[in-house]
């Protein structure tokens, strides 16, 4: 009986894989390829040129570039986007000391109580404090930009694919749709329907060409570095890309710094376990073939 019903199960079971595979083959050569803008038309984030100092195995914070990545967060994004999960405190990680987060902190408001009457007012930042959002709540943030909300930006390097990538690409990669090609070929000419709406900019970098955060870095010298960096818009974008790497794993050098010492013990316990194996065995002969 349980025979039959094995074979049975079997049976049912090799039938549906073998149905499903028919329906993928017949919808993979049927499918008419996708043709829309954002299928043609989109490019893959790329670093900036020589890449960033924490990519690879043996990648490193570069703290000056940190630290420059947090002035233009400081005086550019932070007009529009939040840094929620992100404390005051954490700045010492960028090489500030104690002092000067303080006085770091102590250049932002906050939101506080009124200590007299307990009306909602703001008081300057202490570094228990966690970055401030310059909305009050959702409904304004998207009043004031064109109804889209703009996101927080801890965790966005995280939330995109080739985050720091993502975000370099996506600051200096503001274009005019008009003489916009990819590969040879015109955005117009193939997609002569296609528009950038109003309040809309085109970012070919963006998932959908359209998105509603105007270009935000768009002269040299934007931001004065305090360590005498000229501020293009390549440099400003790369420092706050890996700003923004470190608000979203600020412990990265440390994780990639763990995986040296954990690969040299496992290596360490092949080579062990290989010699107990041979001494386990070691009186006991290979048969001979007959
Ligand atoms: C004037 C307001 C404003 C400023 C300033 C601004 N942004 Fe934005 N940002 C937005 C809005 C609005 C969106 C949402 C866009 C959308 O979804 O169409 C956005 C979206 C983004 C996104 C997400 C894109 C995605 O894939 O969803 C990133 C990353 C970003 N901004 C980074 C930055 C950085 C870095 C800066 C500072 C150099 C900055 N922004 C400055 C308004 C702003």
């Amino acid at each position: 009986m349980i025979r039959i019903l094995s074979a049975l199960a079997g049976i049912v079971f090799a039938g549906v894989a073998l149905v499903a595979f028919f329906m993928g083959a017949w919808t993979f050569f049927s499918e008419e390829a996708v043709h829309s803008p954002d299928h043609e038309f989109h490019l893959e984030a790329h670093g900036p040129e020589g890449g960033f100092s924490f990519d690879g195995p043996l990648g490193k914070w570069d703290t000056a570039q940190l630290q420059r990545g947090y002035k233009v967060y400081k005086e550019v994004c932070s007009a529009c986007h939040s840094l929620k999960f992100v404390a005051f405190r954490n700045l010492a990680d960028l090489g500030y000391s104690e002092a000067q987060v303080k006085a770091e902190a102590a250049t932002w408001q906050v939101p506080g109580i009124d200590p007299n009457t307990g009306e909602a007012t703001t008081r300057p930042g202490e570094p228990t404090d966690y970055f401030p959002s310059p909305y009050p709540n959702a409904v304004a943030a998207a009043a004031a930009n064109n109804n889209a909300i703009p996101p927080d930006l801890s965790l966005m390097t995280k939330a995109r694919h080739h985050g720091s990538d993502y975000v370099y690409s996506l600051l200096t990669g503001y274009t005019d749709p008009q003489t916009f090609a990819k590969d040879g070929e015109r955005l117009m000419e193939e997609f002569p329907e296609f528009t950038t709406p109003e309040g809309l900019y085109f970012n070919p970098y963006f998932a959908n060409l359209n998105l509603a955060m105007a270009p935000p870095l768009t002269s040299e010298g934007q931001v004065t570095y305090d360590d005498g960096t000229r501020a293009t818009i390549s440099q400003m974008s790369k420092d706050v890309a890996a700003f923004l790497t470190w608000t979203a794993e600020p412990k990265l050098i440390e994780r990639k710094q763990t995986g040296w010492p954990v690969m040299l013990f496992l290596i360490f316990a092949t080579a062990l376990a290989y010699l107990a194996k041979r001494q386990i065995w070691s009186d006991v002969k290979p048969k001979k073939k007959a």
